[in-house]
């Protein structure tokens, strides 16, 4: 039995920065899902399909072959064939992402294949709807979060290191907009699982919430 660690919570929380810290602690496969939902998200952008026209998002969604390598313990994500690792960090991706993500065709298939890498190996899973949804028996869940300012403080210092321009308060707000469609949408609302342990970062270090999960682990094993 492979062993699951699953984190969820809203955007900017720092999800992927533990999640990927555990899993080289404890040698496990770190699965973004995010990354599988953005490469959705920019095949619609790509193609111009707006994200209100359900109809042709669920008819669409077939031919957007989605799949994970790992590389030096990083996740790769294809898009039809392509590395898009480069294309999907993006706030407009990430936009988009949250409001296609809302159709059941594109969770049916993305859930799939998650679930079907977590019954292959041991991993370190982070998303919206992890451990309510598709790990529903993880070894141990996690609702990680954090106050809406310093969230869009971290990301807004994430895209300036990259060279974006960007603005603090249109962060602020799209990652409020964003949370609220998470948390509201109809199939897997982003909400703690009631066996999820909540960890609020907003006053942590990074390396004091993966202490705080590897204890757990050490506890749940
Ligand atoms: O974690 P992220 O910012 O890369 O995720 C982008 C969007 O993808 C997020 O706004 C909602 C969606 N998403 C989802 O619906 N379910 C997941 N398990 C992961 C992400």
């Amino acid at each position: 039995m492979s062993y699951n660690i699953a984190i969820d919570g809203p955007a900017g929380a720092g999800k992927s920065t533990i999640a990927k810290k555990i899993a080289k602690e404890k040698q496990f496969i770190y699965v973004d899902t995010g990354a599988m939902y953005r490469a959705m998200g920019l095949y619609f952008l790509r193609n111009g399909i707006s994200a209100q026209d359900e109809p042709q998002i669920n008819q669409k969604c077939g031919e957007a072959d989605i799949t994970i390598s790992h590389v030096d313990g990083e996740q790769v994500v294809f898009l039809n064939g392509e590395n898009v690792n480069g294309s999907i960090r993006t706030e407009e991706v990430g936009n988009m992402t949250s409001a296609i993500s809302v159709y059941p065709q594109v969770r049916k298939k993305l859930v799939e294949l998650q679930q079907r890498l977590a019954g292959n190996a041991d991993v370190v899973m982070d998303g919206r709807d992890i451990g309510t949804c598709v790990l529903p028996d993880a070894d141990v869940k996690i609702y990680l979060t954090a106050s809406s300012s310093v969230r869009a403080k971290r990301r807004y210092e994430e895209l300036a290191a990259k060279g974006e321009v960007c603005n603090l308060a249109q962060i602020e707000k799209d990652i409020i907009e964003r949370d609220e469609r998470d948390m509201n949408r109809e199939i897997s609302p982003l909400r703690q699982a009631e066996d999820a342990v909540l960890v609020d970062s907003s006053d942590m270090t990074i390396d004091e919430v993966v202490e705080k999960i590897l204890s757990l682990c050490r506890t749940n094993s």
